[in-house]
């Protein structure tokens, strides 16, 4: 690892200024719906207080932008890390000015803060330097643990590491490592799972990646472009006419270079997006004017199956159908099944996927399961992730 971490510096009795990814999954009724990414960040922070540092969190939680959103405020967040780490949490109700500083001031070597929302002020996003200086005013120095918002050059990203001496998290240090190998020197074959509703959000994922793998295989709602571009007939289901040429000429390249690319071959096709519609498994010749596909079918199952029991690395991001109805997660279920009982190193990224992985309880099964979904993506097609590069390096 060429980054500092928060080990290779002295914490004791500083003012901590940790950006963490505590964007987690909340339920209807705001309730968490899966902490992985608040335990994901306690070594880092049980770390600093072992150290007596001062610790002050800072996240955001949705896309409120630039407003204050009731529902999106941290403090069951707050609430969750008091109980997982054992000790009491304060809460800021901003995360810059008068409020935050005076929270900040009153933190004894040991205790722990979480500022409010990072995204409730514009300046988070547009990385306005003024709001960065705001934030590095709380701290004597910054640590990023927040790998799944290292893709985005926000203030807290960014812009208060260019104010601070700037160093890693164990959980960031993790990520990179494990992500670092699948990219530097992976065992091959190396394949690509990639799902998830719309090609729009994947296509330059999916254009990058290509010249590194082996086998690419493609589920989740966005099959349905790649089965139009192939000519086949998908029904009601959404396709992204504006990509069938860029998705027509990513299946030429893949040919081309001789990558194994895998669609779906048989789908779950359903009336209606909803509990209970009528539904069934058809071929993908066969799917029904006025139906949707919903999920991938056993027959692909299967094939997916046979071709990665062949690979010696797996990297999977996106769900294979609509995971969030019970109905239509079994494509999703079954193939985090598969990876499960895999030789191969498997990697796992994205809300939905690792939600399902985690759920399942199988995540102890994967390698590595990346708190990243599209700073994950980011770093597999080779970017270096701006919240990354501006991190001190180590003395070679
Ligand atoms: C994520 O959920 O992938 C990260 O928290 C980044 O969130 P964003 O896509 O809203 O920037």
């Amino acid at each position: 690892m060429i980054k500092k971490t928060v080990k290779d510096v002295d914490v004791g009795g500083k003012r901590v200024l940790v950006r963490v990814d505590f964007n987690v999954p909340l339920a209807q009724d705001g309730t968490i719906s899966d902490d992985t990414r608040i335990q994901a960040c306690l070594p880092t922070i049980n770390y600093l207080v072992a150290q007596r540092a001062r610790v002050i969190l800072c996240s955001h939680l949705g896309r409120p932008k630039g407003r204050v959103a009731e529902e999106l405020r941290l403090a069951p967040v707050a609430r969750r890390l008091s109980q997982l780490l054992g000790q009491p949490v304060a809460v800021a109700r901003d995360c810059v000015g008068p409020e935050a500083e005076a929270a900040a001031a009153q933190l004894k070597d040991g205790e722990v803060l979480l500022l409010e929302n990072l995204r409730f002020h514009p300046e988070e996003e547009a990385n306005d330097p003024g709001f960065a200086q705001a934030l590095a005013r709380l701290a004597d120095l910054f640590v990023n643990d927040a790998f799944g918002a290292s893709h985005r050059a926000h203030a807290s990203v960014v812009g208060v590491a260019e104010q601070l001496p700037a160093v890693a998290g164990l959980l960031m240090e993790k990520e990179l490592e494990a992500l670092g190998k699948a990219v530097e020197d992976p065992a091959r074959p190396l394949a690509a799972i990639i799902g998830g509703a719309k090609v729009s959000d994947k296509i330059g994922v999916l254009e990058n990646i290509l010249d590194r793998i082996d086998a690419l295989l493609i589920g989740g709602g966005m099959a349905a472009t790649f089965l139009k571009a192939e000519g086949y007939e998908v029904g009601a289901s959404a396709v992204e006419e504006d990509r069938l040429e860029p998705i027509k000429g990513l299946i030429h390249r893949a040919r081309c270079r001789g990558v194994r690319l895998l669609l779906p071959s048989d789908v779950t096709v359903a009336e209606r997006l909803e509990a209970g519609a009528p539904a069934k498994t058809v071929s993908v010749a066969e799917v029904p004017p006025g139906w949707l596909i919903a999920d991938i079918g056993p027959t692909t199952l299967a094939q997916f199956a046979q071709e990665l029991r062949r690979c010696g690395t797996v990297l999977w991001n996106g769900p294979m159908g609509v995971f969030e109805m019970p109905q239509f997660a079994r494509g999703t279920r079954d193939l985090v099944k598969v990876l499960a009982g895999l030789k191969a190193t498997t990697i796992i990224g994205g809300g939905s996927t690792v939600e399902a992985v985690t759920e399942m309880g199988l995540a102890p099964k994967m390698s590595h399961v990346s708190t990243g979904g599209g700073a994950s993506l980011e770093f597999l097609e080779g970017k270096v992730l701006p919240g990354v590069a501006v991190l001190e390096n180590r003395e070679p």
